[in-house]
């Protein structure tokens, strides 16, 4: 399973190039099938979820490869294949390829995607709209089946702004007959960064990143360059990691205008932070301060992938907070290893976390089950007096290149074993 081995209690110093986005790169990854063309991605990240999204669109007949640090896709052939189940069954952006594939061929077999264990995480948004697409659906014990004699645009009205439901319709509607409106859609950076991309091949899409986008369906889309921002949640990830080890470190890349909230609550932390135009420094507290309430919401609002990092910090600063869960049912997973760590946490109806900080907490021997509450024993076992081991690296390396060599990059004395 891979673990991580961390000597605690070092402060950091330094300064670290912030990978590309995740959740930018796979979804724009998953739309390059829409061109018939060559694609060239800069800045994407060599993450797990990549690779398996690379397995994916060279099992629908796409050319993929590395060319030094830049990611070619050639989309020139793709017919609906059958997908390896482990690399569709492993992560949940495997379900943007539902929109993709049926923009490009009319129809595909899903297996039911995976993705973390943070809550049911229901498909129904995608599904409803879809139809409203003219898409036909038949469902198995999991698998979907998905097709359309021509997709149509509709007017869609979103009952939650989900990220991935914004997405996949998005990917349907580009090439549609006809105009699409989405309403209460999400307005992440991600869904910014995917509409950058399509609008560059071809696509014609106002509105990305307000709650209203508008897609008019045009007859082609091809193959584009474009370069991946930088990742929000892992420029936060190190954010957290220098309040929970103390210390100050530059984090270069680090898309500080998409980090508002994040940076907010780091000042009533006690942070002092300076945005530059490259990047954001961070000069740690001596002692972490409590937050009355942090509460997890939609963009702009504290992302909920930054939530287990938080409360990290928190359990190892002093004084009492609250942390309230709003986007998913059970994202307080990482809670009982982070107890094994003396952090004095007390979850209620798993929607609200209430945190007494301990000053310091104890090195131990944990276990990730999910990719952001592995990050979050990792920023608890910086700020821990003593040895900590993070079993269960591989959820880690979903989303973050190589945490242990970034860290390094910071003066944690961290290797993976
Ligand atoms: C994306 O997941 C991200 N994943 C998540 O990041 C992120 O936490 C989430 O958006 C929220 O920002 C990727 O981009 C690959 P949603 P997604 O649809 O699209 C409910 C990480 O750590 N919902 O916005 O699955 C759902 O249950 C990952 O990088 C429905 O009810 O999130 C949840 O409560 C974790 N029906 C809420 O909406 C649906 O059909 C938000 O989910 C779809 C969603």
């Amino acid at each position: 399973m891979g673990a991580i081995h961390i000597h605690g209690g070092i402060p950091l110093q330094g300064q670290v190039m912030i990978q590309g986005s995740k959740n930018a790169a796979l979804p724009i990854l998953a739309a390059s099938i829409l061109t018939k063309g060559s694609n060239l991605f800069s800045g994407c990240p060599r993450i797990a979820d990549v690779e398996q999204m690379q397995m994916l669109l060279r099992s629908l007949g796409c050319v993929v490869r590395w060319e030094g640090d830049k990611m070619r896709v050639d989309a020139h052939r793709v017919c609906s294949g059958s997908m390896p189940r482990e690399a569709v069954t492993g992560m949940r952006s495997s379900l943007t390829l539902l929109g993709a594939m049926l923009g490009r061929c009319g129809q595909i077999f899903l297996e039911q995607p995976g993705g973390c264990v943070i809550g049911s995480r229901p498909i129904n948004l995608h599904i409803d709209a879809l139809e409203k697409m003219n898409v036909k659906f038949a469902r198995g014990d999991s698998i979907l089946y998905a097709c359309t004699e021509g997709l149509k645009g509709a007017e869609i009205h979103l009952a939650c702004p989900s990220v991935g439901a914004t997405e996949n319709i998005i990917l349907a509607a580009v090439l549609a007959d006809g105009c699409t409106v989405i309403h209460n859609a999400a307005a992440e950076p991600e869904i910014v960064a995917l509409c950058a991309y399509l609008n560059v091949c071809g696509a014609h899409i106002e509105g990305a990143g307000t709650a209203c986008i508008r897609i008019e369906g045009v007859k082609e889309l091809t193959g584009s360059a474009f370069e991946i921002p930088a990742d929000r949640i892992v420029a936060g990830t190190y954010l957290f990691a220098c309040l929970a080890a103390g210390g100050s470190v530059f984090l270069e890349r680090a898309p500080v205008k998409e980090m508002k909230a994040v940076l907010e609550v780091a000042r009533a932390l006690g942070a002092g932070l300076q945005c530059t135009g490259t990047g954001l420094y961070v000069q740690a507290p001596n002692t972490v301060k409590s937050v009355p309430c942090v509460r997890t919401a939609v963009y702009p609002g504290f992302p909920t992938d930054l939530q287990s990092p938080l409360l990290a910090v928190l359990a190892g600063g002093m004084g009492k907070s609250i942390v309230e869960e709003r986007i998913f049912e059970d994202r307080f997973r990482v809670v009982p290893e982070l107890l094994r760590m003396g952090a004095k946490i007390r979850v209620e109806e798993d929607k609200t976390a209430y945190v007494e900080g301990q000053e310091c907490l104890r090195g131990a021997r944990v276990t990730a089950g999910e990719l952001r509450g592995g990050a979050a024993l990792v920023v608890a076992g910086l700020g821990a007096s003593g040895e900590t081991i993070v079993e269960g690296k591989k959820y880690i390396d979903r989303g973050y290149e190589n945490i242990c060599r970034d860290l390094r990059e910071l003066g944690a004395r961290i290797y993976s074993v």
